[in-house]
């Protein structure tokens, strides 16, 4: 098993023309690891989730994921292997409108074997009430998501991240519609999921005092050499 989730050399990315955005010239995550990475409002943390996840192209220098360059990976493969390896949580959901929070919540075992296989015996839709009744919305399992409150919609996001133990969880900011009591309710519930699994977490927010539940802090202002204009 590598021993490295993430490593990053010599990474540079820009939209289009614009000035680079990102500019960093290492940083490593371990298999294992929870790290909390923060920095202000267009400081580029969403971008380089983006990169790590291989839904954002075009950047120069060398991602490893799982000890694998991204580089190497086509875009079919890319999606085949982030589906695979990786739990994504976005910062604006993403969940599927005219599904219900079961159908959401199955989605990546149905789309990569690899995730249903982690699984063993057990039924996509036991793991998914599972998961749902630890993040404490299983009573909501046959709903709309739709109907749900943002903090709902928040953990079944999370629950569809979390399924068939991907090896990488990515969150992008999920609790920032959460009060604080439930925020750090919220961590220490997926912190449980992904021990369990030995998932590594890789976790934005804004939210500095949230950084203290983690292994490590890492600033993105202070790994990035490009300076944001305009970052608040
Ligand atoms: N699709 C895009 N096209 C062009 N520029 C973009 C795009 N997405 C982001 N940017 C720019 O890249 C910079 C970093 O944006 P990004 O969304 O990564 O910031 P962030 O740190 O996630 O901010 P926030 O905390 O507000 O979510 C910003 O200057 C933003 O305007
Ligand atoms: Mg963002």
């Amino acid at each position: 098993m590598p021993d490295q989730a993430l490593s990053i050399r010599n990474l540079m990315f820009a939209y289009g023309e614009s000035d680079p955005v990102l500019d960093i010239e290492s940083l490593d995550v371990a298999r294992g690891e929870r790290v909390f990475l923060h920095g202000p409002s267009g400081s580029g943390k969403t971008t380089l989730l983006g990169l790590i996840a291989g839904v954002l192209s075009g950047y120069r220098g060398q991602i490893q994921i799982l000890e694998r360059d991204l580089a190497s990976l086509s875009g079919a493969e890319k999606d085949h292997f982030r589906g695979s390896h990786m739990g994504y949580i976005f910062q604006m959901f993403n969940l599927i409108p005219y599904l219900s929070v079961m159908e959401n919540i199955v989605l990546p075992c149905r789309l990569n074997p690899a995730r249903r296989d982690r699984l063993g015996q057990k039924a996509a839709e036991d793991a998914a009430r599972e998961i749902a009744t630890h993040l404490e919305i299983g009573e909501l399992i046959e709903k709309r998501v739709t109907s749900l409150s943002v903090g709902q919609q928040q953990r079944v996001a999370a629950a569809r991240a979390l399924i068939g133990a991907p090896e990488i969880v990515i969150a992008d900011e999920p609790t920032s519609a959460l009060d604080q009591d439930r925020r750090e309710r919220f961590l220490r519930l997926l912190f449980e999921n992904c021990q369990r699994d030995g998932s590594t977490v890789l976790f934005v927010s804004h939210d500095r005092t949230l950084g203290r539940l983690f292994d490590r802090e890492i600033s993105l202002p202070e790994a990035n050499r490009a300076t944001q204009a305009g970052a608040a």
